[in-house]
């Protein structure tokens, strides 16, 4: 399709180049900011030398405990078996395309697991459970909308827990971007689908799963941010907000669940070959396409931290994950920079998101 028929495209903020003396930075911030990035340089040696002399010797002894030492906390994998009558129940929200399609390939080839797929719309997660034909696990399917109201998402999650449940495990997969539609230019209302969908359906499904596991004192989340919640193009804001506080609230949940029984995982994908970044591609997006991970790669790494416990931040592929990192240690002024330029170079596509 020629470019002319994409409107976003062509839009100003992203194209043009408003510069003004007025945004040079004043001397006492300038120099505020060389004393930001040596306090960096501070913590990240001090975090290089914790992690080199203390958390690696700690994962060398892990690797030689014996396996019941690390049975999850507060009830045994038997006791939940038990307790559930089967191994696992496990729910994945967003599970008819993408990364959650990958996710629920992971157990459907292991019996005595019952699997929910979920997503926003129910034709959707039947022709994807369709795809994968006969299984050995058992699946159901059901039509949960992130961006319906609070008390439907609650309710709808509770249904399938008395239904089909207890549910062990939650993958809280969905989520929107403004690159699916190419029709559709950033506005307050793609703003708060954004919101609505990627945040506060997104944390009302964990919440739920949460309370209901707490109970229990037995479960499993896990959540997927993006690494882009680190660093982003400015043109990708509402979009890279979302998935930052995501990060922020699962990685903060995860310290608190561990006490109640609760594991969390916090996944932080880099690209990934998917419809949603089709949908950037399209739109003009300069990431380089050799870079782009595979979906299934990713759910088989999600599913071994998620069973195996001992991680607690999953940035996949690797190298992605590396550079978002580092790109953490960014000044403020070094950031905005970084922002225009990465907008400018259309390393999210050309579109608002
Ligand atoms: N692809 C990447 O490069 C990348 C990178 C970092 C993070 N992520 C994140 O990874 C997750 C999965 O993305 P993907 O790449 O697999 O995208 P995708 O192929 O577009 O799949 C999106 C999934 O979310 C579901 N969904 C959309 N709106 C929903 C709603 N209102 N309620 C419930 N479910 C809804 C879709 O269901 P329907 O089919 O029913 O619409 C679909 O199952 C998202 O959270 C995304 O932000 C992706």
């Amino acid at each position: 399709m020629p470019k002319e028929q994409y409107p976003s495209m062509n839009r100003p903020e992203v194209n043009s180049t408003a510069f003004t003396p007025r945004l040079l930075p004043t001397f006492p911030y300038a120099a505020q900011n060389v004393l930001y990035s040596l306090a960096q340089l501070v913590v990240a040696a001090a975090s290089l030398f914790l992690t080199v002399f203390l958390f690696i010797p700690l994962s060398l002894l892990r690797a030689m405990l014996p396996k019941r030492w690390l049975q999850p906390v507060g009830m045994t994998q038997q006791e939940a078996t038990e307790k559930t009558k089967r191994n696992r129940v496990v729910l994945v929200v967003g599970a008819s395309r993408g990364i959650g399609f990958s996710v629920m390939k992971q157990y459907v080839n292991e019996p005595d697991t019952v699997i929910i797929a979920a997503s926003r719309r129910m034709d959707h997660v039947r022709s994807a459970v369709a795809r994968l034909g006969k299984t050995p696990a058992t699946i159901h399917c059901a039509e949960i909308d992130l961006n319906s109201p609070n008390k439907h998402i609650v309710d709808a999650i509770k249904q399938l827990d008395i239904q089909y449940g207890p549910i062990t495990h939650l993958y809280e997969v969905s989520g929107l971007a403004n690159s699916l539609d190419d029709s559709k230019d950033w506005d307050l209302d793609v703003v708060m689908d954004l919101v609505n969908v990627n945040v506060v359906g997104t944390i009302t499904a964990v919440m739920t799963m949460y309370d209901l596991m707490k109970e229990r004192r037995y479960g499993k989340i896990c959540v997927v941010g993006s690494t882009v919640g680190h660093f982003f193009p400015a043109n990708t804001l509402t979009y890279s907000a979302t998935k930052s506080l995501i990060n922020s609230f699962t990685t903060g949940l995860r310290v608190l669940g561990t006490p109640v029984g609760i594991e969390v995982t916090s996944v932080q994908p880099g690209f990934i070959d998917t419809r949603m970044t089709d949908g950037m591609k399209r739109e003009g997006s300069t990431a380089p396409k050799m870079g782009m991970g595979d979906p299934n790669g990713l759910a088989r790494t999600m599913k071994q931290a998620v069973e195996g416990g001992g991680v607690g931040v999953i940035c996949w592929p690797g190298s992605q994950g590396m550079i978002m990192f580092a790109l953490r240690a960014l000044n403020p002024i070094c950031d905005d920079f970084g922002k225009w330029v990465s907008m400018k170079l259309g390393l999210g596509g050309r579109k608002i998101s």
